[in-house]
Formats: C-alpha cells, structure tokens, sequence
C-alpha cells in the first residue's frame, strides 16, 4: 500500500495507555512510525520538535484537553498544517463539530475500528503528499513567473532605453548641431553687414549729396568730368545706390531671421521643461521646411495657412516639440508630393496643394495643434499601423518609419499630452496634438 512506500510518521496523544498500545500495534505493524505522547503539552513540544506526517488526538485529557491542544498547534506555524484526526468516545456530535471548526481533518469514535483507523489515515495522509506537491508546484510556479516578470521588466527598460536613443539620433539627423552651430557662426558676420550697412547707407547719402553739390558748383561742361558722369550715367546710379544698399539691408534681415529660427528650432533641450511659445516653434519649423514647400519643376508652391489662436505658453521641451512639427509637417508634404503625381501643374493650380495649421485652447488646461493637408490620405488599412516602430510606405532612402512613432512617444509619454489623426483619401489627413499648458 502507498503508505509503506515512504515512512510517515504519526504521532499519537492519548491519556489511555489502552488506547495507546492497540493503536501503537495496529500502525506499527501498517509500517508507519510511531510516536506517543500522554498528555496535551508533551504533545505540542513533539509535534513542535519533530513534525510528524499525521496526528491522532484524544479530545478528553487532564491538563490541556484535544480542543486546546488543537487550537495552539493550529497556531504556531511550524504545526498548523499537519492534519490532525480526533479521537472521541463521545457520540456527541457537537464536540464533532467544534473538532472540525477547530481546523481538525476528520474525527474517529472509540472503541477504534482497526479497518476504518487505517483507511481514514491513509486518506488524509494521501491527502497531505498531495496538498504539499501542489504548494511546491505552486511555489515553482511562482519563482518561474518571477523570474520571467524580471525578465520582461529588464526588457521592458531596455526598450525604452533604445527608443531613447533613437529620438536622440533622429534628432541629431533631422537638424542636429550642425545646425545651432552654423547658425550661432552665421550670427556673427550677419551683425557686422548689418551694424556697416546702417553706416555705408549714411556715408553714401553724404558723398551723393557731395557730388550734387560739387556739380552744381563747378557744372564742368564740355570736360572730361562730364563724358565720364554721361558714360557711368550718374544721375541713374546716384538714385539707384541708396535702393540697392536699402535691399541689401532687407537680405540680412532675412539672415538674421533665418538664423534666428534655425536657433529656435535646434534649441538645445535643458533637462526640465520651460515655458515656450509654441507659435515661435512653429514658425521655425516652416522656415526650415521653406525648400521643401517651395515651387517644383512639376508642381506649384505648397500653400500654408496658419491659423494661430490666442494661446498661452506651454510648458515644454521646445526642441522635442519642434522635432513632431517637422515629423508631421514633413509627412503632409510627403502625401502632397504624393497626391500630385500625374495632375499638371495647371490643374494643381486651380487645386492648390495646402498645409493648414491651427492652434487654439481646448480648454483652460488644453492647448490644441492642428496640422492639416489636403493629400493623398490614410488607407483604411494601415490607419492602425502608422504610429508602429519602423512602419513605413514610403521607398527605402524616403521613409524611415520613426518619425510617427517618435512624435507619439514624445507628445504622449514627454508631455502628457494626445495624438490623433483623421483622414480621408479623398480629402486629406488632419492631425491633431493636444498638450497640458502646464
Ligand atoms: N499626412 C499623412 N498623409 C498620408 N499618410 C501619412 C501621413 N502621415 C503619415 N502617413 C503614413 O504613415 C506612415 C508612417 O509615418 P512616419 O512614422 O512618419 O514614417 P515615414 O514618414 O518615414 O514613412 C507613412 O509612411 C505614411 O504611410
Ligand atoms: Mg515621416
């Protein structure tokens, strides 16, 4: 029988040294161990000591009587999950039940059955190897999910850690400080024409009216002088050069704003977030796409209405958020480019390709960011695939597939913020970018 597979070991607490020796023969000779004890403490400092497999318990004992020692075994941590079987003389089924609802497994009346004492261990013995092979099943179980749950938490921030990265690479590729160099050199040399052109505009007022004033008084007809004033048509040139030095001044206007912008745009991104007006981020961003929305060989300028509401400054990472600018922007110019293939110019120009950008307070809390094209649109099927690592649909060299996934990292995950889209392929896609002020 399964009980003499391996040696389990009860132990017995009875007053009755009767009882005590016919249960001693009848389990030895089953081949279990035994062990006896012939009152309530000895029991407990046993079964505290040596923990055996089952425990027989007599209910009526001097001292500290079946239920007592039930109740303290019950207690203490090292016992409370060995099975313990009472033992009655009492037919009384009350004490049967206070027995049960003190945590025993099972109850048997003397005079003992022989049969039914054996049959009754054996059960809640196999009851036992079974309860401990599930704890220790249940307990490898959840050192395996442990185990795994650190496995996926290191991946998990591994992750995160390349994603990282990668906005920083994109970052460096898209603009870069290539960029906020150039333009902090371009600076320089931009403030010396403009400081000389101011200077040289005031000279040559001076020298002009100078030679006015100079042939006025000495007219110098028939002379050399006067051939030469014919040949370089002087009263022309005297008009023309304060224009030219006037639009020269204008050109470098156009530098430093430029240069501004390119600074705005690459700001090099301090590790807490300020107050930005989003409006200078925008603005920047269009000025470094100019090229790209420019007149083309085959289609007309790409026209850009803004539409820029009253909104405060938010509380940002200007550079991050320039970055989702020129993501979006870009990818609106991308499905303009795209939706043009094959219509002249003329019909492009009575339908003109249009980017529109819109901001506006969507509540006291919200600022919202529109940015809309006119374009191909979105495939019904790919919509839920456009934000995915790497998914792109564009040629190998255009497309990267990031620059979605990075703006939603950026909007969601930086700034607490929300990115949606809808599109139409007849219509166009708008993307919307809503972002806590602070
Ligand atoms: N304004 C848009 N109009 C049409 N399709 C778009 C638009 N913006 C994004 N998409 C689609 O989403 C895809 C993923 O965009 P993105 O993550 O920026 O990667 P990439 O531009 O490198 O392809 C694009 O390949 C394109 O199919
Ligand atoms: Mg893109």
């Amino acid at each position: 029988m399964s009980a003499r597979l391996s040696q389990e070991t009860i132990l017995v607490i009875d007053d009755n040294p009767t009882n005590l020796e016919v249960l001693y023969n009848a389990l030895s000779i089953s081949g279990y161990d035994v062990l006896v004890e012939m009152d309530g403490s000895s029991g407990l400092a046993q079964a505290h000591n040596y923990p055996p497999d089952l425990i027989l318990l007599d209910v009526m004992m001097p001292g500290i009587d079946g239920f007592e020692t039930c109740r303290q075994l019950q207690e203490n941590p090292a016992t409370c999950k060995i099975p313990i079987i009472f033992m009655t003389a009492l037919a009384d089924t009350v004490d049967k039940v206070k027995g049960l609802h003190l945590g025993a497994v099972d109850y048997i009346t003397k005079p003992f059955q022989k049969e039914e004492v054996l049959a009754r261990i054996q059960t809640q013995l196999k009851l036992r190897r079974l309860s401990l092979e599930l704890e220790q099943q249940k307990q490898e179980l959840e050192r395996t999910v442990e185990l795994r749950t650190a496995e996926l938490t290191r991946t998990i921030q591994e992750l995160k850690a390349t994603q990282l990265q990668l906005i920083q690479s994109e970052k460096l590729s898209t603009v870069g400080q290539l960029v906020a160099g150039i333009a902090h050199e371009i600076n320089n040399p931009v403030g010396f024409l403009n400081g000389n052109l101011e200077q040289a505009y005031l000279a040559i007022q001076d020298l002009i009216d100078y030679i006015r004033l100079y042939h006025e008084i000495y007219p110098a007809q028939g002379t050399e002088i006067e051939e030469k004033a014919q040949e370089i048509e002087i009263d022309y040139l005297l008009e023309d050069l304060p224009k030219m030095l006037l639009s020269m001044q204008v050109g470098v206007e156009r530098i430093c704003s430029i240069s501004n912008s390119l600074r705005t745009f690459s700001r090099a991104d301090v590790d807490t977030k300020v107050f930005a007006n989003i409006h200078e981020g925008l603005e920047s961003t269009l000025m470094i796409l100019q090229h790209r929305l420019k007149a083309q060989k085959d289609r007309p300028e790409i026209q850009v209405i803004k539409n820029y509401g009253e909104i405060p400054k938010v509380e940002c990472y200007l550079g991050q958020l320039n970055q989702v600018f020129m993501n979006i922007l870009a990818n609106a110019i991308d499905a303009l480019e795209e939706g043009s293939e094959g219509r002249g110019y003329q019909e492009l120009e009575k339908n003109p390709n249009q980017i529109l950008v819109q901001t506006s307070l969507k509540n006291e809390r919200e600022v919202m960011i529109r940015i809309s094209d006119n374009g191909v649109g979105i495939g019904q099927g790919i919509k839920d695939r456009i934000f995915d690592h790497l998914f792109t649909t564009k040629p190998v060299g255009k497309g990267t597939g990031l620059g979605l996934t990075i703006a939603r990292q950026i909007i969601v995950e930086k700034h607490e913020g929300t990115l949606e889209f809808i599109s139409d392929s007849n219509r166009g896609t708008t993307f919307a970018i809503t972002l806590p002020v602070s």
